[in-house]
């Protein structure tokens, strides 16, 4: 039998990241944060001067041979591209915008499935996404569609910009991802929206810890 798959999709800023790291480190389960490989394809474009909107077989190209390297150094997660570190630059907002628009693209999509479905071996895998239990592990043992309200996702950011020194104002914020939530909800391919068996965990009011433990609890009632 194949390994089994937490599914763990949403928008951004509804806590998924922190959540499912915490999740991999009490499971032990490998982890996949399908959102990097969006950036990493965005920032790689942008870098060997192909424009997605212009080229979208091109984009795609560059998906399918992404030169991309996840490394953990002294318990701190490195991405490399292209043997170049670019954790930093990865979590940027314009990597962000980058991210959504290559992310539109069909051809891109499907140029990383398979790499994404690599990541599914034992003992688990805990895939991070938008599109992880409709599309990429349309068989995971546990889908769970995770949202909180814009708001509290423009105040999660915040902080955590905050914590890396990087000043935003907090109404831009939320206008950006307002934008983006709508761009990734109404684009033609695979749109942001829950698998039909997904559990819908809305954690607006939530702390970290309690998330962690629900999900913990459905990932047993299901294994
Ligand atoms: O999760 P993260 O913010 O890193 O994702 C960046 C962008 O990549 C998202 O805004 C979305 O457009 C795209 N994405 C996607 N499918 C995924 C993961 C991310 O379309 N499975």
């Amino acid at each position: 039998a194949q390994a089994p798959v937490l599914a763990l999709d949403g928008p951004s800023g509804a806590g998924k990241g922190t959540v499912a790291r915490e999740v991999v480190r009490t499971t032990g389960w490998h982890f996949l944060d399908s959102g990097a490989l969006y950036r990493l394809t965005g920032l790689y474009c942008q870098r060997r001067g192909v424009d997605p909107a212009a080229d979208a077989a091109g984009a795609a190209g560059l998906a399918a041979q992404l030169p991309a390297a996840f490394r953990l150094d002294a318990g701190a997660e490195r991405v490399l591209l292209d043997g170049e570190d670019v954790t930093a630059q990865l979590r940027t907002e314009t990597t962000g915008a980058l991210a959504s628009q290559v992310a539109a693209l069909q051809p891109v999509r499907e140029a990383l499935l398979q790499r994404q479905r690599d990541f599914r071996r034992p003992p688990g895998l805990v895939a991070d996404g938008r599109d992880m239990g409709t599309v990429v592990f349309p068989g995971a043992e546990l889908k769970i569609f995770l949202t909180a309200s814009a708001e509290e996702r423009a105040r999660r950011r915040h902080n955590q910009l905050k914590e890396q020194g990087i000043d935003v104002s907090l109404d831009a914020l939320t206008e950006e991802i307002a934008e983006r939530d709508q761009r990734d909800a109404s684009r033609a391919t695979a749109p942001l929206q829950p698998a039909s068996d997904a559990q819908i965990l809305d954690t607006t009011g939530l702390e970290v810890p309690q998330v962690v433990e629900q999900v913990l609890e459905r990932l047993r009632a299901r294994l």
